[in-house]
């Protein structure tokens, strides 16, 4: 099975949002090398603002400002964002100090309205190309069908 099939079958006896995103973290930060922190920010419509949602590496900050960081950038425009040296980002918000480079990619619905972003860091710098960027969006399009976004969004 390919890591496509191998995400969407482990997603697809559950549509609950924390417990899909959970384990999507999980299988991301497992599979793939050099990575400190992988996770999401889902969108609050009560708090206009980007809240951490499931993710594995260390604690990370709780709320983001949206066109605040890379995440709030990547989410308010609706695109993904490959951020080969943060430190190089302007308003990049620094959770992990380890972390060198960055790939954040809007999580849609059905109605292609972002509901969050996966954000996946790296100790590396430039760790992230454009075919690593494929492959995320890739995994995040599994993520998306896999989350019954009528229970906890929108
Ligand atoms: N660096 C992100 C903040 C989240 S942490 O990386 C987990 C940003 O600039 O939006």
């Amino acid at each position: 099975m390919t890591l496509h099939e191998r995400l969407a079958a482990l997603l697809s006896a559950e549509k609950d949002a924390t417990a899909t995103l959970s384990n999507a973290a999980a299988f991301l930060f497992d599979e793939f090398d050099d990575l400190n922190w992988c996770g999401f920010y889902l969108f609050s419509r009560t708090e206009n603002c980007l809240i951490l949602g499931p993710f594995q590496g260390k604690p990370a900050c709780c709320r983001i400002a949206l066109n605040r960081g890379v995440c709030g950038t990547a989410f308010s425009r609706n695109e993904s964002l490959r951020v080969a040296d943060v430190h190089e980002f302007p308003g990049h918000i620094a959770c992990d100090g380890a972390s060198r480079s960055e790939l954040v990619i809007p999580l849609r619905g059905g109605d292609g309205r972002p509901f969050g972003v996966l954000d996946i860091d790296s100790p590396t710098l430039n760790r992230f190309g454009a075919a690593d960027q494929e492959t995320f969006e890739a995994l995040a399009r599994a993520i998306e069908r896999a989350v019954d976004l009528t229970v906890r969004f929108y």
